[in-house]
């Protein structure tokens, strides 16, 4: 086979070397018969191509001709010879031009796309300038971003969204790895819900009822029963919430852990401590280039975290809710209001916008959360926030089958519905406790997006199965 170059490889380096390289024709600018160029890009990368007719090179005006007559988004071949231009190149990434031998079209797109890249990877400031100087420029609404997602998804702030993403969750099984976690695939074909509640995509299974699991709470608890000590897990989970939030899918990846307790549940936030900081840390140190593109179409400031997470109990959180004007019914949760405000006071007291609030009322979690050992009226469990918007929750959980069955039937589900999950804590389990995580919250209050569907590859949410 030939050598093919990557588009983002091209440097000075390479220069007056000959090269081959695929990409899409981002742009196509006719200068006169005789010269014409042609924007080239390979995911987060773009190159210049020049065509000149010129007998010496090969290149003929029909070449010309047919490189002005491509179609943006075409995919097209490219050999030529890396230059060196004369002024540094503000239109493209790399800061090299192809002087073009030949050039083949390997497969068109329609003339007329129905998204305009250029426009869809605009900053809103880009938008209001344009605006004040008397262009009309077009906004690309979520809608129609999200019904040509494979459009959509070539700009580059969605090129390093994912690549991002990615990166979240590498570091994920990295880190629990390290710390003597094993991988597990739970089923996602249950009986019935693991979270309580009737959020549930029901299906039927060979004749029998059955549901999309809405995590892997019940089966991640009975591998602890099962002898691993420590477990994660990546996979999807589904509600059924009718949700219509910037927060809220129907279809969501869980990162999610269990561990065996030694003393205390504050092992787990541990855990969570040195996960999300190395996480962030690897964010970053290794994902500058990628940042930088998320932060040139949606502008953020650099997430502040410290290096021990900060626990605030849910008490002290409400005590601060209620100095700075809110109240909060005390054996209540906080709303989605107060969780921001909330963010918004623990960043200006302590410095940082990640933090932990353990030792909620026992009410308002669900049913396997093991209550408080000096007051049962609380829990020992917490939540975790960026930007003061929840990305974690989390517990330890009841190991007795007693208090599991007692707990169950006060929250109204009927234990024979869980017999099995139940009795699995009859054989001999270990105290244990765990979290879950909502990957796509995380990489949209990382980057301080305002949707989760920015973040979802291709978005299940209430309205939306297509794409
Ligand atoms: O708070 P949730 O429902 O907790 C559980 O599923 C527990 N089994 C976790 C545990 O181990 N105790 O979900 C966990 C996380 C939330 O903090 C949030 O980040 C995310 O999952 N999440 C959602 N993300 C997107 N869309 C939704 N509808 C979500 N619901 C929860």
């Amino acid at each position: 086979g030939r050598v093919w170059t990557g588009v983002g490889d091209l440097d000075e380096a390479a220069a007056a070397r000959s090269v081959l390289i695929r990409g899409a024709a981002q742009a196509i600018r006719p200068v006169s018969k005789k010269m014409a160029f042609v924007v080239l890009r390979e995911s987060m990368s773009t190159v210049q191509c020049v065509l000149v007719a010129s007998a010496d090179a090969g290149v003929s005006t029909q070449m010309v001709r047919f490189a002005t007559s491509l179609s943006k988004e075409s995919i097209v071949d490219v050999e030529g010879v890396v230059s060196l231009p004369k002024e540094p190149l503000k239109a493209t990434t790399q800061q090299v031009e192809i002087q073009v031998r030949k050039i083949y079209c390997i497969n068109r797109a329609i003339p007329t796309l129905p998204i305009n890249l250029e426009d869809a990877s605009r900053s809103e400031a880009e938008f209001e300038k344009a605006e004040q100087a008397g262009e009309k420029l077009v906004r690309v609404g979520q809608d129609t971003r999200l019904n040509y997602r494979a459009i959509d998804l070539r700009t580059p702030s969605n090129q390093a969204v994912f690549r991002i993403q990615c990166q979240v969750e590498n570091k994920f099984r990295e880190f629990l790895l390290s710390k003597n976690f094993v991988g597990i695939h739970s089923p996602k074909l249950i009986a019935g819900s693991s979270e309580g509640g009737a959020a549930v995509f029901k299906l039927q299974y060979n004749g029998q009822p059955a549901c999309l699991a809405q995590s892997p709470q019940l089966y991640k608890q009975m591998a602890i029963c099962g002898g691993f000590e420590r477990v994660f897990e990546v996979g999807p989970v589904f509600r059924a919430e009718n949700s219509n939030t910037h927060r809220h899918l129907c279809e969501f990846v869980g990162l999610d852990a269990e561990m065996e307790i030694k003393e205390h549940y504050f092992e787990v936030c541990d855990i969570i401590d040195g996960l999300f900081v190395a996480i962030f840390k690897h964010l970053n140190e290794n994902c500058k280039k990628e940042l930088e593109t998320i932060n040139r179409q949606y502008p953020f400031e650099p997430l502040k975290y410290l290096e021990k997470t900060l626990k605030l109990t849910y008490e002290e959180g409400i005590q601060m809710l209620k100095e700075a004007g809110t109240e909060i019914e005390p054996m209540g949760d906080l709303n989605t209001e107060a969780e921001k405000k909330l963010g918004r006071l623990v960043k200006e007291k302590y410095g940082t916008e990640f933090f932990i609030l353990y030792r909620y009322p026992l009410g308002v979690r669900p049913f396997y959360t093991m209550p408080c050992y000096d007051n049962p009226a609380y829990s020992n469990s917490f939540d975790v926030f960026i930007r003061g918007e929840e990305i974690i929750s989390g517990a330890q959980r009841i190991h007795t089958p007693e208090l599991l069955t007692k707990r169950a039937t006060e929250c109204g589900i009927d234990a024979s519905t869980i017999a099995s999950y139940i009795e699995s804590f009859s054989y001999g389990a270990p105290p244990h406790g765990g979290f879950g995580v909502g990957l796509e919250r995380v990489v949209m209050l990382f980057c301080a997006l305002n949707n989760i569907r920015k973040t979802s590859l291709f978005p299940r949410d209430p309205q939306r199965l297509v794409p």
